[in-house]
């Protein structure tokens, strides 16, 4: 195929991926009952109204000048919903539900921009005239940011009580348990971390760039990340009693916010339970506990371990003994179902052990899926580090010390996010993520 021609079927499958993306957050809204819309299920965060409007108005505000040309219809609510991250240490948001549009006009807006932005890319897609950026980049950041936002949103709606919830047809789940839980030893070698800027046939955030490598001193680390019963036992020895096993700022949060256990358990008249995102459930004790980055390195510290840093998770995770490097834990093949659990197959954990077919090289399972893993490392540029010209905030406003990376992906992450460089971030004391951790040993 001639490059321009394939240039434009490139545009065409992005155009396919992006509706695919809008019907999964669609679906998502659709989960809330319509009088709770403007509900605020995590106190830090906008009101889910805000969702709907800002998924459209990022798309709008990326691609309406660069890739289409056209004026705004509504420049008030391309700057309402332009913005909705959680601010850092600052107080709570005190907003009203009186004061944010209809959704009736929300969901006008969003139509409008679709029924644009859908006019617009198919005039566009055979020219790249006068465009300042490729028309595929700025297609990819709209995908990954709507899909990132499936998953957050799976966040908040987690936090929103049951009742003001639809579930949908749920699938049965895997009942596959575990092994013991082993440590697995993993020889010095090499981790590549990032992306070659030159290489264009993969796409990845300003944070990916530029590759480098990181020579790993031998370390062993845990072939599962811990499960509810492990962390249980650190609980029942009293590990949210001892500062001895905290940081400073870790046991100030757990005390001010009166924190005695994982935020997605219930302890019902003495017995422990799992806060599903549609039921509750007794503690399923061979799933991976998720808890926030300070109760992963209190139970890290009480065990005499740490949490890996980004680059022994990446020796663990595409490491070989022969020394070369793997696309994925389990080899080069795209993610698909009997590798993990992820890409929306399903909204909770399953225990850990159950995706033989996802293990690395070294035997280390669970890997991609079922819970992001907390790393020690501080979220911050590799060399190289440019910003995109048309998103300059997206992460270099979170090299300030206050987050965490985090590797590898949970049951509602996308499958395209589960390549080897992707690096999400996170406060060490935000506790809705579905994140866990394993821990290493020197
Ligand atoms: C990369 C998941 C940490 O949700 O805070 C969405 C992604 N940035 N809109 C976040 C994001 C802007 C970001 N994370
Ligand atoms: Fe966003």
């Amino acid at each position: 195929m001639p490059v321009a021609q394939r240039e434009v079927a490139v545009r065409h499958e992005l155009l396919d991926r992006l509706a695919d993306a809008r019907t999964n957050t669609d679906r998502l809204f659709d989960l809330v009952k319509p009088e709770f819309l403007y509900d605020r299920p995590i106190p830090e965060r906008h009101r889910i109204v805000f969702y709907v409007g800002h998924l459209e108005a990022f798309d709008w505000n990326l691609l309406r000048e660069r890739a289409i040309g056209v004026e705004t219809f509504h420049p008030e609510f391309d700057r309402l919903f332009a913005f909705g991250i959680d601010p850092v240490g600052g107080g709570l948001p005190t907003d009203l539900p009186k004061d944010w549009p209809a959704v009736s006009d929300v969901r006008e807006y969003v139509a409008g921009v679709r029924h644009a932005l859908d006019e617009g890319l198919e005039a566009g897609m055979l020219s790249e005239t006068l465009r300042e950026f490729p028309l595929s980049l700025l297609l990819q950041v709209a995908i990954e940011h709507r899909l990132m936002h499936a998953e957050t949103l799976t966040y908040m709606l987690h936090q929103l009580p049951l009742d003001r919830k639809t579930p949908p047809q749920l699938k049965p789940e895997l009942v596959l348990g575990p092994g013991m839980p082993a440590i697995i030893e993993i020889p010095a070698g090499r981790a590549t971390l990032g992306l070659r800027r030159e290489d264009p046939s993969s796409f990845g955030w300003d944070n990916e760039y530029e590759e480098n490598t990181v020579e790993v001193p031998a370390f062993s680390i845990d072939q599962f990340p811990i499960t509810n019963q492990q962390y249980l036992e650190f609980l029942t020895a009293g590990g949210y009693e001892n500062p001895d096993f905290w940081s400073r700022e870790g046991w100030d949060w757990k005390s001010k916010n009166n924190i005695s256990h994982p935020g997605f358990w219930r302890n019902h008249t003495g017995v422990w339970y799992f806060a599903g995102m549609f039921e509750e459930v007794p503690l399923p004790m061979d799933c991976p506990v998720y808890v926030s980055h300070a109760e992963a390195s209190a139970y890290a510290r009480w065990a005499g371990k740490s949490l890996p840093t980004e680059a022994q998770w990446h020796r663990a995770a595409y490491g070989t003994p022969e020394g070369n490097e793997r696309p994925y834990p389990w080899g080069t093949e795209a993610p698909s179902q009997t590798r993990g659990n992820f890409d929306f197959q399903r909204w909770d954990p399953t225990p850990v052990g159950a995706f033989p077919e996802g293990q690395s090289a070294f035997g280390v399972m669970d890997l991609l899926g079922n819970g992001w893993e907390w790393t020690s490392t501080l979220f911050s540029p590799f060399p190289g580090f440019e910003p995109f010209p048309f998103y300059r905030g997206y992460s270099a406003d979170f090299f300030d010390n206050k987050h965490f990376v985090m590797k590898g992906g949970s049951a509602r992450t996308a499958a395209c996010m589960l390549r080897r460089s992707f690096r999400n971030w996170f406060q060490p004391h935000y506790p809705h993520v579905y994140a866990g951790f394993r821990c290493v040993s020197h």
